[in-house]
């Protein structure tokens, strides 16, 4: 995985013709696993549109420090709070002028003061802009504010002079990044604290077993895989996790706690009983929607001649939807409740049946999977996924290509964290 993987980048573009080359600067990020979020100045914008950026980055681009939308979905303070580092890439002789003192009159600065983590920007304009002494004053007084400052590069600019002042390429800018990153490991939000520091992740994994007699029952091919995957990510994240399993032939995860059930009845137990305690519920398990009606006692015994039997199954409560439901009436109540995280294993139209289930169950978000892809999913060390949850009026989504489970565990793991933190109005640095 690559070192950016999971890292909270904010993107920020000002007006100058190299705002383009944020494009690429946006894939590239995302392609090595970055969640990245774009903040664009009205100058910006006049180069490239927001839309461009919210496809390439997957989430809504950040345009306005007074769009009450915007604000409600994720306000500028949560959004400088959730940010390791401010990347500005251009960045103009202008806003280098506004951010040397310390102006806050857009969007961009506003975030860029009340960001604490790591401040890099890739300066871009005219040579004669770059060498101009109040540029070079503005350069000396970011530096020392504790910006890193990458190029910019010389050679031949857009308007035809050659010199020093040309944004550096996304390429050398992405590895320049890196490389700082790999560096300076510290430089995560509120120094050392891990993203899921001081919460707790309760998770259900693998199947269920239905008995239907001592010594037979009703259950399916979960592996519980992907439920250990994330219990072993939300550890490295920092939370402290309860993981609530079916019966399944893994270790446990080294830190978590771990709870054995076998019927989805005990599962219901046990998930009731963590509910109090939990601010982030994953509910992973295979549950088995129907059990026998009746255990038989003792061994059932086949009669001379029964060519058939005939089990009697009763419904099973859905687990998940009950503990959704139990938090929505905690928050309608105003007491903590725990996001919900369900996911969807399908066979087909999985999109459709995932979004359906995310609403019907109340669920905070979704992780829908196409289990009859051969080689990804049941039993296997990799799956594909596509991640759906309410944006706004909307549902948002987010595909995430085969990977190992441990690399999905944590990008579903970072997703709920973003959510969990949207939700409590708190950023990552000030938990209870
Ligand atoms: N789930 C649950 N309790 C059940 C059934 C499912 O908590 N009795 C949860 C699963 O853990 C998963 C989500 O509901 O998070 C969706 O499970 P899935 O098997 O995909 O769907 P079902 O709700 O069982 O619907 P169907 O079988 O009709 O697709």
């Amino acid at each position: 995985m690559h070192s950016l993987a999971g890292r909270h980048i904010l993107l920020g573009i000002s007006g100058g013709i190299a705002a383009y080359k944020a494009a690429i600067l946006t894939r590239l990020l995302k392609k090595a696993g970055c969640d990245v979020r774009v903040a664009m100045t009205e100058g910006a914008q006049a180069f490239i549109t927001p839309l461009t950026l919210q496809a390439l980055s997957g989430n809504p681009v950040h345009t306005s420090l007074l769009d009450p939308e915007a604000e409600a979905g994720m306000g500028h303070i949560e959004l400088a709070r959730w940010a390791e580092v401010i990347l500005i890439a251009p960045a103009t002789a202008d806003l280098m002028a506004r951010l040397a003192h310390g102006h806050a009159d857009d969007l961009l600065t506003t975030l860029c003061l009340a960001n604490s983590a790591c401040w890099v920007m890739a300066p871009a304009m005219n040579q004669a802009m770059w060498a101009h002494p109040a540029t070079q004053r503005n350069a000396r007084q970011l530096e020392s504010d504790g910006w890193t400052l990458l190029g910019p590069d010389s050679g031949e600019q857009a308007c035809g002079d050659v010199g020093a002042g040309r944004m550096l390429e996304p390429e050398a800018i992405f590895s320049a990044l890196s490389t700082l990153m790999d560096e300076l490991p510290a430089l995560a939000p509120a120094g050392n604290v891990l993203p899921a520091a001081g919460l707790t992740v309760t998770i259900t994994a693998g199947p269920t077993r239905e008995a239907l007699d001592p010594v037979r029952y009703l259950s399916n091919h979960s592996s519980g895989k992907m439920g250990y995957a994330l219990a072993t990510e939300a550890i490295a994240l920092g939370a402290k996790v309860r993981l609530i399993s079916g019966p399944v032939a893994l270790p446990t995860p080294e830190g978590v706690e771990r709870i054995d059930v076998e019927s989805a009845l005990e599962m219901q137990t046990a998930a009731e009983g963590a509910l109090d305690d939990s601010d982030i519920f994953i509910g992973c398990a295979a549950v088995a929607d129907f059990r026998p009606a009746e255990i038989a006692t003792h061994k059932l015994k086949k009669q001379a001649g029964e060519a058939q039997m005939h089990v009697v199954l009763t419904r099973n409560p859905d687990i998940i939807a009950g503990i959704a439901s139990h938090s929505h009436e905690r928050r309608m109540a105003g007491q903590p409740s725990p996001l919900v995280v369900g996911f969807a294993a399908e066979t087909r139209d999985v999109i459709c049946y995932a979004r359906d289930k995310l609403t019907r169950k109340r669920l905070d978000m979704i992780v829908a999977n196409d289990v009859s892809t051969p080689g990804l999913g049941f039993g296997s060390d990799s799956n594909a996924a596509t991640l759906l949850w309410h944006e706004h009026d909307t549902i948002a989504q987010q595909a995430i290509d085969a990977c190992p489970k441990l690399a999905l565990a944590r990008e579903i793991l970072l997703r709920a964290l973003t959510l969990h933190h949207r939700k409590t109005d708190i950023g990552p640095r000030k938990r209870r």
